[in-house]
Parts: structure tokens; C-alpha cells; sequence
């Protein structure tokens, strides 16, 4: 008998998956051709990637203007049974006024990529305004100039938003190497199973790992063993869609990734690692339940989070944009996400006295070094060494690496 049998179901209760059948795919192709041609940029390409695999789950495509209004007023949606399943993030397809013309009354367009290469169908479609302030506000709770997903994706497109449902060619593949670690939510799903995992532990992160991700995850394994769970699983999810400039970028996190599981402080036997195929907003706890929600769909029924998760810097100010507690707090009570076990974190950071990263005490504070992502950064950058313990020697080599290519280039 199969323990796993016991994973968590996706939102909505069936995974949903958007490729056209095999038998269907000529007839589809033929179709495209007649159809008004909207070109994806890379990022309307991450997302259609998300959806295809049913990341988004029950989501069947864009979203249409209901879906996008309860999205940015509830970041939940309801289905028709009554039932309520989150959604944090709009998931949507900006076009212009030229691209609205073309479309005229046709009710479904052909989408392509860069290279005019057949991507998808879109069908039943629908077309609103796309107000962008008001989106940007919802979404960020901020306007300020500078924010990268908006800068990257919103600023510059069209006034207009198409929805409908989404019929994709082939899968997604990117052919830069690391495909092999793009596993769906189906694929994850059978892994969890072979594995005979009767607990997932999801980790999202974006950055590379340091000693105190990994004492969330490790400190996680030891909870759920103590909770009677014979064989936890922990799903380690590097998101790998749109990031900003300065973050490191995802070919040299998975080797970064690679080295942690070497050098022991992940243990591969119980780690899944995979790439996340969604961009990064930088929408703090409005994301986090995106996130969040993704990973059910993936199986996992734990989720990790700690302090000021898919958080960013004031584009203006110099502070955080958002409370860094705010994320867990939000994501323990947010809309839809009740079925899944929230796991929230303290701050970690480097303890001076033990030489190693731990949670953090207030009624010690000077003890503590706090090493921030720029912090990071500049020391790599520079060829420097973090204190002892920070990070283990093979990952922080891989860092050094990578910033030694930029100053190269
Ligand atoms: S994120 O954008 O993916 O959230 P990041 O890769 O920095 O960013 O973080 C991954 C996860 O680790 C998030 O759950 C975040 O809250 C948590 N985290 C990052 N740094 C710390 C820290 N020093 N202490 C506790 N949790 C942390």
C-alpha cells in the first residue's frame, strides 16, 4: 500500500492541463493559421507555460475580467460549486490597440513566440481594459517608479487585456540545459509517489541557499518526523522565470543548489529539486500566496516561509517595501490556502557566538550579524569570504564564479 496516495488534491480538485492531444495537434495547426497572430513576449511565454501545466489550477488560460477582478479584490476565486480557491496574481495577456484592431470579432487568436513559431490557441476569447494603475496598486500596494516586474511587464504594454482558454502546442522548453529540472505539477506529483512520500515540504526561493534556508528546511524534516511522518519529502523550488538584474541568475543558483546537496547540508535522499517555471513579481505578501498556491497543485502539503518572502527594497526609500512579517501572517489566513499547512519561520541569522547561522534572539541582538542579499553580494563580488558557517564553501565558490564572469564580460 501507498502512503502517498494520500497527496494533498490541486485546487479545484483535478489538475488541469492544457495541451492539445497528439491526434488533434495538424488540425490545430491548420486552424492557427487563419487566426489573428498575437506575439508573446518572454515573460507571456513563463506564463503560459505556468498555466499549460496547471501551476494555476483550476485556471484554464488567461484571465477574463471576472477572474481578474477577484484576483485583484480578493486574491481568491470563486468556483462554481461555491467553493473558494486562492489567487493572488494576475495571470494576463496585455495587447495594444493595433493588436485589438486586428482581432476584430474573430473569437480565438493564434499565439507565437519571438520567432513567429505556434505557441497556443486561445479560444472563447474576451477583451477589457487593462488599467494598470489600478492593477499595479492592488497587486503591490504601491505606484513607486522602479518596480521591476512592472517596469519589465506592465509600464510598456498594450491598454488592453485578452482572456479565454488556453490550447498549448507542445510544452514549454527553454533548451538552456535545465529543462530536465522543469518537472510539472503531474511530474512532481508521480515523484512524490515513487518516493512514497506521506508528507511535501515545499521551499520557493529565489536566491541562492544559505546556512539559514537550510536550517528552515532541516529544522522543518525534524517537525514533521516528530509529528509521525515516517517519510517526508522536501520539495527544494527555485523559481525560474523573469528575476531582476541584480539577482543571481538561475543557471548559476542550480549549480549553486548542486553544491548545497553535495556538500551535505541538504540531504539529496529526501530533497526533490525543480525549477519553479513562474516570474517573479516582488509583491510580497500579495505573491507569497501565488506561490503558496502553485506548490498545492505540485502535491505539497507543507509549506515553508520565513522572513519578508517574494520581498524587495523601496524602490525610493531606504527601507523594505513590506513588513517582513507580513508574509507569514497573510499567508496563514489568506483565502483558499486553508488546506495547506502553513510552516512560518523566525529570522535567521549569523550567531557569532556558535559560528553558525541560527534563529535569531532579540534578548541577545549583538550577537547577531545579519547578512543581507547585498551584503552577500558585495562580498562575492569582491572575492571575499563570508563568516565561517555562512554558507558552505562549494556554493559560495559557485557565487564568487559568477560574479567573476560579470567582471569578465
Ligand atoms: S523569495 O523571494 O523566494 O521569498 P528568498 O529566496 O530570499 O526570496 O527566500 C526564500 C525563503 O526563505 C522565503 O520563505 C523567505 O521568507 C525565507 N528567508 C530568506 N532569508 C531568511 C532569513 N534570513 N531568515 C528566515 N527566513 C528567510
Amino acid at each position: 500500500t501507498k502512503i502517498s496516495a494520500s497527496l494533498i488534491d490541486p485546487d479545484g480538485g483535478r489538475l488541469v492541463e492544457l495541451f492539445v492531444r497528439e491526434s488533434e495537434k495538424d488540425s490545430k495547426l491548420k486552424q492557427a493559421m487563419g487566426l489573428p497572430q498575437i506575439k508573446l513576449s518572454k515573460i507571456d511565454l513563463q506564463w503560459v507555460h505556468v498555466l499549460s501545466e496547471g501551476w494555476a489550477s483550476p485556471l484554464k488560460g488567461f484571465m477574463r475580467e471576472s477572474e481578474f477582478l477577484q484576483t485583484l479584490h480578493f486574491n481568491s476565486l470563486r468556483l462554481n460549486d461555491g467553493s473558494v480557491v486562492n489567487m493572488s496574481v494576475a495571470i494576463v495577456l496585455a495587447i495594444d490597440d493595433v493588436q485589438k484592431g486586428r482581432i476584430g470579432s474573430s473569437t480565438s487568436v493564434a499565439l507565437v513566440d519571438q520567432n513567429d513559431n505556434l505557441v497556443a490557441i486561445l479560444n472563447d476569447i474576451e477583451i477589457y481594459k487593462h488599467n494598470k494603475e489600478e492593477r499595479i496598486a492592488r497587486t503591490w500596494g504601491t505606484t513607486a517608479p522602479g518596480l521591476p516586474y512592472v517596469e519589465e511587464a506592465i509600464s510598456a504594454a498594450g491598454n488592453w487585456l485578452i482572456g479565454g482558454d488556453l490550447e498549448v502546442i507542445e510544452p514549454i522548453k527553454y533548451n538552456d540545459g535545465l529543462d530536465h529540472f522543469r518537472l510539472s505539477p503531474s511530474q512532481l506529483r508521480d515523484e512524490f509517489v515513487r518516493r512514497n512520500a506521506d508528507a511535501v515540504f515545499a521551499f520557493q526561493l529565489r536566491n541562492p541557499v544559505h546556512n539559514g534556508h537550510a536550517l528552515l528546511m532541516t529544522d522543518t524534516r525534524s517537525r514533521l518526523l516528530e509529528m509521525g511522518y515516517k517519510n517526508p519529502v522536501l520539495l527544494l523550488h527555485p523559481l525560474g522565470g523573469y528575476t531582476k538584474a541584480d539577482d543571481v541568475p538561475l543557471c548559476w543558483r542550480m549549480k549553486q543548489h548542486e553544491k548545497v546537496l553535495e556538500d551535505g547540508i541538504l540531504d539529496p535522499e529526501t530533497t526533490v529539486v525543480s525549477i519553479f517555471p513562474s516570474p517573479m513579481h516582488y509583491a510580497g505578501p500579495t505573491e507569497v500566496q501565488w506561490h503558496a498556491k502553485a506548490r498545492i497543485n505540485a502535491g505539497a502539503n507543507f509549506y515553508i516561509v520565513g522572513r519578508d518572502p517574494a520581498g524587495m527594497s523601496h524602490p525610493l526609500e531606504k527601507r523594505d517595501l513590506y513588513d517582513a512579517d507580513h508574509g507569514k501572517m497573510v499567508l496563514s489566513m489568506a483565502p483558499g490556502l486553508e488546506r495547506l499547512n502553513i510552516l512560518p519561520f523566525k529570522v535567521a541569522a549569523y550567531d557569532k557566538t556558535q559560528g553558525k547561522m541560527a534563529f535569531f534572539d532579540p534578548s541577545r541582538t549583538k550577537d547577531f550579524l545579519f547578512i543581507s542579499g547585498t551584503k552577500m553580494r558585495t562580498l562575492a563580488k569582491n572575492g571575499e569570504n563570508p563568516p565561517d558557517g555562512f554558507m558552505c564553501p562549494g556554493g559560495w565558490k559557485v557565487l564568487v564564479d559568477y560574479y567573476d564572469s560579470l567582471a569578465l564580460s
